[in-house]
Parts: structure tokens; C-alpha cells; sequence
């Protein structure tokens, strides 16, 4: 029988996040497809709604395989990048000739670009167990220049934490981001797992 990795993930924890995204590289798009995995198109729509210029550059931020890229894209945004820890989900990314670059970056390292570099930022099914901690938040905000955007994600297994969904709502009451659509929706319908989409605009 096919290893599941869906059946781990949300329990892996900490280290060795990108050795569990390099193994899982080669099943990960057929494994969250028969699944129903939607949250790529949702965080698209919601962001190609409010870009004023589609030909913006996006940072595809946990890029993986390029789900979210491919979603991104058929919402008509064209100027792509992407980055990731995991170097064979980046590979399967690259092979889908979606992006204008793709970047292996360290989880402990500064991110390697200007604040402002991006019109937007996208975290899709990336902050949350099973993959980058909550701190991530903070650090892809600081990024964006005033009138930037962020979409993100958060699933049911993040959301079991309430800090996850107060994590947004302290930044918008402390004045660093308006929330400009948040929507609970399916994730991985078949497992019935919903998630919070959020898209925020930096102030
Ligand atoms: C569930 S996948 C989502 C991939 C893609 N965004 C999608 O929607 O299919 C999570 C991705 O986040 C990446 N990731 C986890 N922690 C990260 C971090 N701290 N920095 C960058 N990427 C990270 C993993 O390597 C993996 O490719």
C-alpha cells in the first residue's frame, strides 16, 4: 500500500520539515488531489479580486510543488516566485514552467529579499502543524510594504489553536493589517478538513 503521508503530517512537528516535504515530493499532488485539496483556488480567487495590477510580482511563499502557483495562475497572475525548504518539491515546482524564479531558502535564515519586493505574498497551506511555525506570520507581513497584500491559510489542525485566528485579529487590532476577506471553506474535502482563508492588507 502507498504510504500516506496525509495520515502524518499534522503530527510532524519541528525538525525535519524538509526532509519530510523531499519524500513526500513524488505523491504529494496526486495524494492532496484525491483528496480534494481546494485551498490553492480559494486564496487565488480571493486574491486576484483585490489585485489591482494582476502583472504584480507574487511571492508564492512554501511554493512545494507549485499547486499554489498553478492556482495563482489561472486567476490571471502572471509575475510568479517561488520559495520553499524542501529542494524535491521545489524540483516538481520548476518542472512546471509556472514561475519567473524558485528559491531554496533555510527555515532559520532571513528571507532573501527586500521588504516591498512583492506586491503580494501568499502563504497557502503552509503556516500551521505539519509546516511552518506561527512565527512565519510576522516575519512574511514585515515584508510587504504599506498597501501590500497577504493571503494565507489556516486549516482545522491549526485552528484547534487559538492563536492561530488571534494571531490576525491582534495585527488588525493593533493597526499593521486590514482584513479584507476571510472565508471558512473546505480544504481537503474528502477528509473533511475546512480552513480559514484570510486575505489582509498591510497598513
Ligand atoms: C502543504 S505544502 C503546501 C505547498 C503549496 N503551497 C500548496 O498549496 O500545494 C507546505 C509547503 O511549505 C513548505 N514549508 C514548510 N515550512 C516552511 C518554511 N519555514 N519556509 C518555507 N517553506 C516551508 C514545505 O516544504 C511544503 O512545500
Amino acid at each position: 500500500m502507498t504510504r500516506k503521508f496525509l495520515d502524518n503530517v499534522y503530527d510532524h512537528i519541528g525538525k525535519g520539515i524538509e526532509t519530510f516535504y523531499d519524500d513526500w515530493a513524488d505523491t504529494y499532488e496526486a495524494e492532496v488531489g484525491e483528496n480534494g485539496y481546494v485551498t490553492p483556488a480559494r486564496c487565488a480567487r480571493v486574491l486576484a479580486a483585490h489585485m489591482p495590477d494582476k502583472a504584480a510580482p507574487v511571492l508564492d511563499f512554501g511554493c512545494g510543488t507549485g499547486l499554489s502557483g498553478s492556482a495563482l495562475r489561472a486567476e490571471g497572475i502572471t509575475d510568479l516566485h517561488g520559495m520553499d525548504l524542501s529542494a524535491e518539491m521545489l524540483a516538481k515546482a520548476r518542472a512546471k514552467n509556472l514561475y519567473q524564479s524558485l528559491q531554496q531558502i533555510a527555515a532559520d535564515a532571513p528571507l532573501p529579499f527586500e521588504t516591498g519586493a512583492y506586491a503580494a505574498i501568499a502563504a497557502i497551506g503552509v503556516i500551521g502543524p505539519g509546516a511552518a511555525p506561527l512565527d512565519l506570520f510576522d516575519i512574511l507581513l514585515a515584508k510587504l510594504a504599506p498597501g501590500g497584500l497577504f493571503v494565507l491559510s489556516f486549516n482545522d489542525h491549526a485552528l484547534e489553536d487559538p492563536a492561530y485566528a488571534a494571531k490576525v485579529t491582534s495585527c488588525a487590532e493593533a493597526g499593521s493589517l486590514r482584513i479584507l476577506e476571510q472565508e471558512h471553506g473546505p480544504h481537503l474535502p474528502a477528509r473533511n478538513i475546512n480552513s480559514t482563508v484570510y486575505l489582509a492588507e498591510k497598513l
